[in-house]
């Protein structure tokens, strides 16, 4: 089963491209992002806690992460086997934390989807979304923060994971069914073997693990 994190800036299509790797496949997909928001929403002093970090648009701390985030891979791993953790990790601390959980657990990721478009794309797309579903940290000001944290904080994770021979980088300026197909040609040449349509859902072999 796929254990993958996608990692991407704001806007080049984590959600879009996790939501399709789920379906293809059966994995659960956490959100990091949506999780944040759904404490956010249900108003909780760890929402509101939660808030004042998203809406400026910087990372909330770590500990409040694996808290959130820690329960939710540990049931999604039980119930399906594999996840796509959306947004997470996105520090370096964060992320050598993971692997000492993932291995811990046996969860270990066997792949990081590094999704690319260029960054006058990315806001396009973003301040689009703001007009069709108003998330609070779409605003220019905001999304222009959000560039600048990935590029500070998440960034050095793209040769950590190249470094450990797991990184697949696709560029997302281009059409949905053309990012999928090279996604799928992708994950199967590491023999994370994603179904083809109509097929019921394979056994996965055991990939390379970093
Ligand atoms: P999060 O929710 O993860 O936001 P983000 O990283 O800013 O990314 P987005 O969700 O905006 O974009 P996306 O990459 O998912 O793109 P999407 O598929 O939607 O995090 C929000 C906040 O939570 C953070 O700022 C931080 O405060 C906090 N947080 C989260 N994780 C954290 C962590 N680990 N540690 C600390 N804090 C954390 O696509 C965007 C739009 O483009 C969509 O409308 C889509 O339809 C469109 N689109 C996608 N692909 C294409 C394409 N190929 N062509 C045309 N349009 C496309
Ligand atoms: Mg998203």
């Amino acid at each position: 089963m796929v254990r993958v994190i996608m990692l991407s800036p704001p806007g080049a299509g984590k959600g879009t491209h996790s939501r399709w790797v789920t379906l293809q496949t059966g994995a659960a997909h956490i959100s990091s992002g949506d999780l944040l928001r759904a404490e956010v929403a249900r108003g909780s002093g760890l929402g509101r806690q939660v808030a004042t970090y998203t809406d400026r648009g910087d990372l909330v701390p770590d500990d409040l992460i694996f808290r959130i985030l820690a329960p939710a891979v540990v049931a999604a791993a039980r119930h399906t086997g594999g996840y796509v953790l959306d947004g997470f990790p996105r520090t370096m601390p964060q992320a050598l934390r993971a692997a000492q959980f993932g291995a811990d657990l046996a969860l270990t990721s066997n792949a990081v989807i590094y999704l690319t478009a260029p960054e006058e794309e990315l806001v396009s797309r973003l301040l689009d979304r703001a007009r069709r579903e108003g998330r609070a940290d779409d605003t220019l000001d905001v999304i222009r923060h959000r560039l600048a944290v990935f590029a500070k904080e998440t960034a050095p994770l793209i040769d950590y994971y190249r470094s450990r021979g797991i990184l697949l980088e696709l560029s997302t300026n281009r059409p949905e069914a053309e990012v999928h197909a090279d996604l799928l040609d992708q994950l199967q040449a590491r023999g994370l073997m994603l179904p083809v349509a109509g097929e019921s859902r394979p056994d996965h072999a055991e990939p390379a693990e970093a």
